[in-house]
């Protein structure tokens, strides 16, 4: 997997006069089965999240309020998105390391991932991270 598989998929988006309704099914619109959910919020700002990448970890990020900027990196090629609305997202696959950054005021980053929080998964450094994924290819 690389930076080719990551991509923005669009999520159903229910209209009506009092208010739009958007829904996520595992497998059916994200790639993987949804066992966790998270979300940062109360973000200060000029602050940066993530700067790690997963060994097994799917995940998928939306921006269900406000909006954030992400670098995508899977050791070879980068590449930037910007989320800003709640009707799409963008899933990420293992072995990517990634930046979030230039969050709004009042922004709200959701994260649904294909696993429970587990620490060994996650690779914090780098230089070990563009290794491992450079060796892989
Ligand atoms: P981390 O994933 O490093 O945050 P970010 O990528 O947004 O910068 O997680 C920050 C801290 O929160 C870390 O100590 C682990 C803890 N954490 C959990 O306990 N459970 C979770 O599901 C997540 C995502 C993080």
């Amino acid at each position: 997997m690389g930076i080719q598989d990551c991509r923005i998929l669009d999520l159903p988006k229910i209209d009506n006069p009092s208010g739009n309704l958007t829904f996520i099914e595992g497998q059916r619109h994200v790639p993987f089965d949804i066992k966790r959910v998270y979300y940062l919020y109360d973000v200060p700002g000029g602050a940066e999240r993530g700067g790690h990448a997963h060994r097994e970890l799917h995940q998928f990020i939306i921006a269900m309020s406000g909006s954030f900027a992400i670098e995508l990196d899977d050791g070879y090629q980068k590449k930037q998105y910007h989320l800003n609305r709640s009707y799409y997202g963008l899933y990420i696959c293992p072995m990517t390391w990634r930046v979030i950054d230039n969050f709004s005021s009042g922004s709200v980053c959701l994260v649904l991932a294909s696993a429970r929080y587990d620490e060994a998964d996650y690779i914090r450094n780098y230089e070990t991270f563009a290794g491992i994924a450079r060796k892989d290819r």
